[in-house]
C-alpha cells in the first residue's frame, strides 16, 4: 500500500481514532488526533491547553487559529514520504481552507477523506461506554473492548478513565456542534471528489477491512 495522506471526518464517537490507530499499527502512518493533541496540552497546562480547556469541557470547538497552528506545526514534523491521518481536523470550513493552503505550500496532496457514518443513538451509546488511558490515550470500551487488567492500560499500564467531555449532556452539545460547524465539510470534500464513506456501525475489524478496500481503490485509480 502506498503511503497516504488522509482525513477522517465524522461525528464524535464514530470510531475515527480506533481506525486511525489500526492504520498506524499496520502501516506506521502518523495518526494525528486533534483531540488527543489538545488533551495533552491541557494536561501539561500549557498556554494552548489553558486556552482550549473550557471549550473542550463544554463540547464547543476551540478557536480555529489555535488548532490550525498546532496541526500545521505537527504536519511539518512528519518525515517526508510518511503517510499521515488527520483524525478530527479539519472541523470547520476555515480550518479546511487553512489546511489546503499549508499543503499547497508543501506540495502535498490529500489522497482521500473518509466519512464515518453512524446513527446518533449508537454514537451516544459508544461514547458513554468509552474509556481512555490517561497516559497514552489508547481507547477502550467497557462493553466492546475493555482493558484486560480492569482499570489499567494494556499498552502502558496507565490509569484508564472516562473523558470529562464523555458525559451525556456534553455529548448532545458535541453532536449539535458537529452538525452546525463540521457537517458542511461533507459537501466541501464531496465537491473536490475526495469523499469516501464507511459504514461505522460494523465491528472494528470489518470497518478496517472496508477502509483498506477504499484505500486500495485509491491506488488503483491513481
Ligand atoms: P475529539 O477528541 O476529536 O473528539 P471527537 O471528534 O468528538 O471524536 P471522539 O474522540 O469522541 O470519537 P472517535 O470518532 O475518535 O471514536 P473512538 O475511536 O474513540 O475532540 C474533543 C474536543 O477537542 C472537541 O469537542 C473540541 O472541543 C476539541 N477539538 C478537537 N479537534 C478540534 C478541531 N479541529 N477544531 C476545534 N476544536 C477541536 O470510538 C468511540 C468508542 O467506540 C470507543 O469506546 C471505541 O472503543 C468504540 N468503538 C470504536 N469503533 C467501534 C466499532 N466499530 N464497534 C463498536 N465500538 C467501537
Amino acid at each position: 500500500m502506498k503511503a497516504k495522506h488522509l482525513i477522517f471526518l465524522g461525528p464524535p464517537g464514530t470510531g475515527k481514532g480506533t481506525q486511525a490507530q489500526l492504520l498506524n499499527d499496520k502501516f506506521g502512518w502518523a495518526a494525528m488526533s486533534s483531540g488527543d493533541i489538545l488533551r495533552a496540552e491541557v494536561k501539561a497546562e500549557s498556554k494552548i491547553g489553558l486556552a482550549a480547556h473550557e471549550y473542550m469541557r463544554s463540547g464547543a470547538l476551540v478557536p480555529d487559529d489555535i488548532i490550525t497552528g498546532v496541526i500545521l506545526a505537527g504536519l511539518e514534523r512528519v518525515a517526508a514520504g510518511r503517510g499521515w491521518i488527520l483524525d478530527g481536523f479539519p472541523r470547520t470550513v476555515p480550518q479546511a481552507e487553512a489546511l489546503a493552503a499549508g499543503l499547497a505550500k508543501w506540495k502535498l496532496p490529500i489522497d482521500g477523506v473518509i466519512y464515518f457514518n453512524l446513527p446518533d443513538a449508537t454514537i451516544i451509546e459508544r461514547i458513554v461506554t468509552r474509556r481512555v488511558c490517561k497516559e497514552c490515550a489508547t481507547t477502550y470500551n467497557v462493553r466492546f473492548s475493555p482493558p484486560k487488567a480492569g482499570d489499567r492500560c494494556d499498552r502502558c499500564g496507565g490509569a484508564v478513565i472516562q473523558r470529562e467531555d464523555d458525559r451525556e449532556e456534553v455529548i448532545v452539545k458535541r453532536l449539535s456542534t458537529y452538525r452546525t460547524q463540521t457537517a458542511p465539510l461533507i459537501e466541501y470534500y464531496e465537491r473536490q471528489g475526495l469523499l469516501r464513506s464507511v459504514d461505522a456501525s460494523l465491528a472494528p475489524a470489518t470497518v478496517h477491512a472496508a477502509a483498506l478496500e477504499l484505500l486500495a481503490r485509491l491506488d488503483a485509480s491513481a
